[in-house]
């Protein structure tokens, strides 16, 4: 069997500002003038540092449901899990962003421990619980959706059906863009789901591309979806 990340479900892991900047290419959009909704943040610290910088982020995932010291515990838990295999799978992965699974651990702790402060002071207001495809979010209210580590991805769990909904919510909810890193699955092969979706009818609508970003940690995982929306 092809060597990957053994995961029983979705990781609870968090990404930092500085990384979403670089998945996401954000160094050429006008952040300041933008309402950005960070789809399945989870215990990313992406919303909490881009807020602080002055940003308009609103993050949403189904944990927010949890208080703030279980999922703190669980995130561990995931944590844990994850920095256990990486010694055996280290060669799946690109260690220039991250010099070694030591430094790895110290940012992914970072990450969660600035959202679980964060989340502690501002609550569901800005950590809005949702339960994707279905949002209640009212329609055009994002500019931009970022979408990190949960489609594509997890296609092994997440089916087309899915993918589609979810997406049509976001086209609902977003009025100009919706990003998505990385377009690989667990084991680094771009998501054949990405070509169903160029391939839909559904988004003729939106203009489809796939482009190159400056962040590589998965071996492959170095491509972002931008949906464009024209309305
Ligand atoms: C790997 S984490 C990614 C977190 C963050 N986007 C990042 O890259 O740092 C995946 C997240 O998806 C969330 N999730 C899974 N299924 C979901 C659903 N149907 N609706 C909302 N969130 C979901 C999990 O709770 C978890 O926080």
């Amino acid at each position: 069997m092809d060597k990957q990340l053994n995961l029983k479900n979705i990781a609870l892991i968090g990404r930092t500002f500085d990384e979403y900047y670089r998945m996401f290419d954000l160094g050429n959009v006008p952040l300041k003038n933008e309402t950005i909704l960070d789809v399945a943040s989870g215990v990313s610290s992406f919303c909490a540092e881009a807020n602080a910088k002055g940003y308009d982020v609103t993050a949403s995932d189904k944990i927010y449901k949890s208080g703030a010291s279980d999922i703190g515990q669980k995130c561990a838990r995931d944590l844990d899990t994850v920095i256990k295999q990486l010694p055996d799978i280290a060669d799946l992965y690109v260690w220039d962003y991250f010099k070694d699974i030591r430094s790895l651990k110290a940012q992914r702790e970072r990450a969660y421990k600035l959202f679980v402060q964060d989340f502690k002071k501002h609550g569901q207001e800005r950590y809005v619980p949702v339960e994707y495809p279905i949002t209640d979010f009212v329609d055009g209210q994002f500019t931009i959706s970022l979408v990190s580590h949960f489609l594509f991805l997890y296609e092994d769990r997440l089916d087309y059906d899915f993918h589609k909904r979810t997406i049509l919510e976001l086209l609902r909810i977003t009025s100009k863009e919706i990003r998505i890193f990385p377009i690989v699955n667990l084991k680094r092969q771009r998501s054949s789901l990405v070509e169903s979706l160029m391939n839909d009818e559904y988004f003729e609508v939106s203009s489809i591309s796939i482009k190159n970003v400056g962040y590589e940690f998965m071996k492959n995982g170095n491509e972002m979806l931008v949906i464009k929306i024209r309305r």
